[in-house]
């Protein structure tokens, strides 16, 4: 519970670069995650280019961290292994929030970016990153050493809950 109580989206970064092992140990959280029918249809496209990562950041709005970021990666659905978008983004965010548990008990800081359901996000994306056409990215995770520090979550709310019994 630690961990994720105090998990929160991380804006600021500093300039230590984060190591590839990390984002392999990253990658290896997110694709222990449960998918619908174990389809496994993640794609992850890790950007380490800053020029690249800035183009990102200017095509899409309150994205503006991922420029700064250690590093960029780009989840995304193969939409030949699952079909249906609706498990894509649930698939895919099973995957991110593993992704950011594991990278906030690492040290590191992250933000969770839309990319789609955003016609107008997913467009821009594919073509910067010449995604194959039947990749659907969902989100672009901004991740870097945490130059901010924020409070700890506590959402509970008994009211969201009906209980059955
Ligand atoms: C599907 C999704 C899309 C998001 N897109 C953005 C985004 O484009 N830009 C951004 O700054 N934060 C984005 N966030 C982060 C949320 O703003 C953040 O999770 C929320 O405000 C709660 O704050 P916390 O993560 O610190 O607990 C997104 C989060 C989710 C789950």
């Amino acid at each position: 519970m630690e961990i994720i109580n105090t998990r929160r989206s991380i804006r600021k970064y500093t300039d230590q670069s984060v190591s590839d092992e990390l984002l392999v140990q990253l990658l290896q959280a997110a694709m222990n995650a449960p998918t619908a029918r174990n389809m496994q249809e993640w794609k992850f496209v890790v950007v380490k280019n800053k020029e690249l990562q800035k183009k990102m950041a200017e095509a899409m709005p309150n994205t503006h961290m991922s420029a700064h970021a250690g590093a960029c990666i780009v989840v995304c659905g193969d939409t030949t292994i699952q079909p249906k978008a609706e498990y894509i983004y649930v698939d895919c965010g099973a995957a991110i929030e593993n992704l950011l548990l594991e990278a906030h008990s690492l040290g590191l800081g992250c933000c969770w970016c839309a990319v789609g359901p955003n016609e107008d996000r997913i467009v821009p994306t594919k073509e910067l990153l010449n995604l194959p056409e039947h990749y659907l990215p969902v989100a672009n995770i901004a991740i870097g050493w945490p130059a901010e520090e924020k409070e700890e979550n506590h959402r509970y709310d008994e009211n969201k809950v009906t209980w059955v019994k």
